[in-house]
């Protein structure tokens, strides 16, 4: 395959690339500090900054009522303070900034602060603050059918319940703003912001000054993931508060420690479920009640809970289907978007009812899943009223199941286990159907301003944000495609506010899809532009058989008039003499997505302009006595459209996949009973290393399936595959499962640690002398 690398690779590997940290600034340049609760929940009887504002070196020191504007930073709702007021409600608020010349200076003033607290009553889990009823916000529903009815006609109901865990979204590049002072009320931010638009909307709130005094910029970001859809913004608002205060620049780069205390996570959840289906293992009812931790503050809680409870199906047509959402509050930071935003947690109870299904009739999963799919002509509506439209389910499991030797390795596996006591082997195979779009409508649109310089280089400003998936390629690459020129042409410029205004977060997977097609529009508009100039050129040369703007046409570096193929200009020659017959070189683009809309309350409408799918098929090998896995192979069949950039898409695919292995396997999440989080450094918390790595991965595109209505008929691809990582979990679970042969279903979470993994070997083997026992007490008696 022939596809350009990623438009920063090389920058990346020499350390060349600019992230936050490497812009030079002058020597005026002030560390920023936060100074967080060390209280769960806490009145604050008093605070005193008068030691620590008189440290040498220290430039300010600031509290709540420093504040030139408003105290909040909620995205969505206003229920989160910039700085802490009288009360704190977690471990990781803020409460104070400090400016100084050096690191130190910061840490002796912030020895220096005098705060006395009063604590007060926490809630840590999800089972305390359901108790306790507190909620973040009214319930939602989402309903179809008759499900309660049905649920007691099935022949068989299984019930249970599943808490999937946090998972820390570890970018390389923690939060990070530098913030300049311009001159008047003026300030230049750079941000490792996913959302640039927000971050500067929130900075000209909290500093009580207009948005066109406040310009924002991403160059690139080293990872969001998520975690930088909203909560860069307050690292941002600090260091502009701090900037405001002091003059000069300032930047605040957060440490590791203080980055996993003091940002949220993805939501843990608490899901309840029960399954009615047939003897041939048919769905035909499902009730499931998700319960969410939120965290001390709403954040984008509601819309995370809202696509989890629009991915509880995953891939399954089920009739008669009710899914109840609660977002619970809890004394923690307030958790937030991760790739997936709560598909993920949707999918994990969906995939673990399937599997359980399987289990209770002893057939394959496989079997299972095939049986209840999204049909393409029937039983091809969600339960929220959308079609599935070009559903690719029955291709991906038909190649799928064929080039992973699917049926040859199950019975492999059965062989094994049958031969090795102490080793065991899984495999499991698991779908994904992700909607595309922000389920908030308004949010999906986007904007571009392209120019064309004299010299016949393009420079594409776009709203979207590089976070290292590759977004700037894919758009440098869809400008040169529209203009006909080589890529050397074309440079994506930094993401700025000042530039493309009113921008939606880089998020959702839907960067490409958005902004690709608002880079098109500009495009076009040049194009239309630029036609009939040259068109007029033409005719003047040859006036007898004029050109007409229609014809003219523009590839390989040339525009010509494709009914006189003579008539041609090369781009770069073109453009000198448009500037000089006064054509104006420069154009802003926008779309927004056609065709969708979606009523929150009724939880009915067309939410996804179009779905995603993909598939995949993992094969571990358990080692029973440490309860340690590695994944021997992993096979993945994935729907990208016409890619953009395979190179590109293979990466987010293998990335998204080892992402979710995390969150399946080694990622815990672990906080004391009072509130700390005992899981903030690498050294206590486990992301996936090469190590973790499948033996041997074998990733494709499904090949010959353009996506209609899309750029290029290209397909969104970040987020989905990150589902894919289930397909490892179940695997580990048919591993342990083989433990006693199948007999008993094994007790199982998600996160399969290590310590979950041989609890749930432990609780088998324990049902297996069980029933030894009785078996040889039955014996006796007879
Ligand atoms: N890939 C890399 N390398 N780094 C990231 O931070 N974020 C993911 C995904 N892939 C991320 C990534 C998330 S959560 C999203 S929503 C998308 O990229 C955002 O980019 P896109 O919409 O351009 O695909
Ligand atoms: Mo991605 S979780 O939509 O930033």
């Amino acid at each position: 395959m022939n596809y350009p690398p990623h438009e920063s690779a090389e920058k990346h590997v020499t350390g060349e690339a600019v992230y936050i940290d490497d812009i030079l600034v002058n020597e005026r340049l002030l560390v920023g500090r936060v100074v967080y609760s060390p209280h769960a929940h806490a009145r604050i009887t008093s605070s005193d900054l008068s030691a620590a504002r008189n440290v040498p070196g220290v430039r300010a020191v600031l509290s709540y009522k420093d504040i030139p504007g408003h105290n909040q930073m909620g995205p969505v709702v206003k229920d989160e303070p910039c700085l802490a007021e009288k009360e704190v409600f977690c471990i990781g608020q803020a409460m104070f900034l400090i400016a100084a010349e050096t690191e130190a200076q910061c840490r002796e003033a912030e020895r220096l602060i005098r705060v006395e607290f009063e604590p007060l009553e926490a809630i840590l889990t999800l089972e305390q603050a359901i108790e306790k009823k507190a909620l973040l916000g009214p319930s939602t529903n989402i309903e179809r059918g008759m499900v309660d009815e049905e649920l007691r006609k099935s022949a068989h109901v299984l019930r249970g319940e599943l808490r999937t865990g946090a998972q820390e979204h570890w970018y390389l590049e923690s939060q990070v703003c530098l913030c300049m002072p311009g001159e008047g009320r003026e300030i230049n931010v750079f941000s490792s912001s996913q959302h640039p638009s927000e971050t500067q909307a929130l900075i000209a709130e909290v500093l009580n000054i207009p948005k066109n005094e406040v310009v924002a910029e991403v160059r690139r970001m080293g990872g969001g993931f998520g975690g930088k859809e909203t909560q860069a913004n307050h690292t941002a608002c600090w260091a502009a508060l701090l900037c405001n205060a002091t003059h000069a620049p300032v930047k605040i780069r957060l440490f590791r420690d203080d980055d996993m205390i003091m940002t949220g996570k993805r939501h843990r959840f608490l899901s309840r479920y029960e399954i009615g289906f047939t003897n041939e293992g048919e769905i035909n009812a499902a009730s499931f009640e998700l319960n969410s931790d939120g965290g001390m503050a709403i954040d984008l809680s509601f819309a995370i809970m809202e696509r989890a409870m629009l991915h509880v199906d995953n891939a399954y047509y089920i009739p008669n289907l009710r899914v109840v959402g609660n977002v619970w509050k809890t004394n923690l930071p307030s958790n937030t978007a991760f790739r997936g935003f709560g598909g993920p947690q949707g999918m994990a109870v969906m995939e673990t009812v399937i599997d359980r299904i399987a289990r209770f009739l002893k057939k394959d999963a496989a079997d299972i899943r095939r049986r209840n799919f999204y049909g393409t002509d029937a039983r091809n509506t969600t339960h929220y009223g959308q079609q599935v439209e070009n559903n690719r389910i029955p291709v991906i499991i038909r190649q799928l199941l064929a080039s992973s030797e699917y049926e040859k390795r199950r019975r492999e596996c059965n062989e094994f286990n049958e031969e090795n006591e102490f080793l065991k082997k899984g495999l499991a195979i698991t779908p994904v159907k992700f909607g595309i779009s922000f389920t908030t409508t308004f949010l999906n649109q986007a904007g571009a301003l392209v120019i064309i310089y004299k010299d016949g280089t393009i420079l594409v400003n776009h709203g979207g944000t590089e976070m290292g998936q590759g977004l700037h390629s894919k758009m440098q690459q869809v400008a040169a495609a529209e203009f006909g020129v080589s890529l050397d042409r074309v440079k994506v410029n930094a993401t700025n506010t000042a530039k493309v205004p009113n921008t939606s977060a880089t998020a959702a997977s839907a960067g490409a899809d958005l902004n690709g097609m608002a880079i098109k529009n500009a495009a076009d508009i040049l194009k239309a532009r630029i036609a009939e100039e040259v068109a007029r050129i033409f005719t003047e040369e040859h006036p007898s058989a004029p050109s007409g703007p229609a014809s003219v046409r523009f590839e390989h570096e040339q525009i010509f008039d494709s009914d006189h193929p003579d008539r041609k200009i090369p781009f770069s020659e073109a453009m000198p003499v448009l500037n000089q017959r006064q054509v104006s070189l420069s154009a802003t683009g926008f779309y927004k997505t056609p065709d969708i809309g979606w009523d929150k309350r009724k939880g009915f409408g067309k939410p996804f302009h179009y779905f995603a799918f993909g598939m995949a098929v993992t094969e571990i090998v358990l080692d029973v006595l440490t309860g340690r896995h590695t994944i021997v192979r992993t096979d993945i069949l994935h729907d990208v459209g016409n890619s953009l950039n395979p190179g590109i898409d293979l990466g987010q695919i293998e990335g998204g996949y080892i992402q979710g292995v995390g969150w399946c396997t080694t990622e815990e999440i672990k906080w004391d009973e009072r509130g700390n989080l005992m899981t903030h450094s690498p050294d206590t918390y486990k992301i996936p290393s090469v190590q973790d790595i499948p033996k041997d991965f074998r990733t494709q595109l499904l090949e010959g399936v353009p996506n209609p209505n899309t750029i290029r008929q290209s397909k969104a691809v970040a987020e989905p595959p990150f589902m894919l990582s289930l397909s490892c979990w179940l695997a580990i679970k048919d591993a342990i499962s083989a433990v006693a042969d199948h007999k008993f279903e094994p007790e199982f979470s998600l996160p399969a640690t290590n310590e979950v993994i041989l609890l749930s070997i432990e609780n088998l083997k324990q049902k297996l002398t069980a029933e030894h026992q009785t078996a040889r007490e039955v014996a006796a008696v007879r």
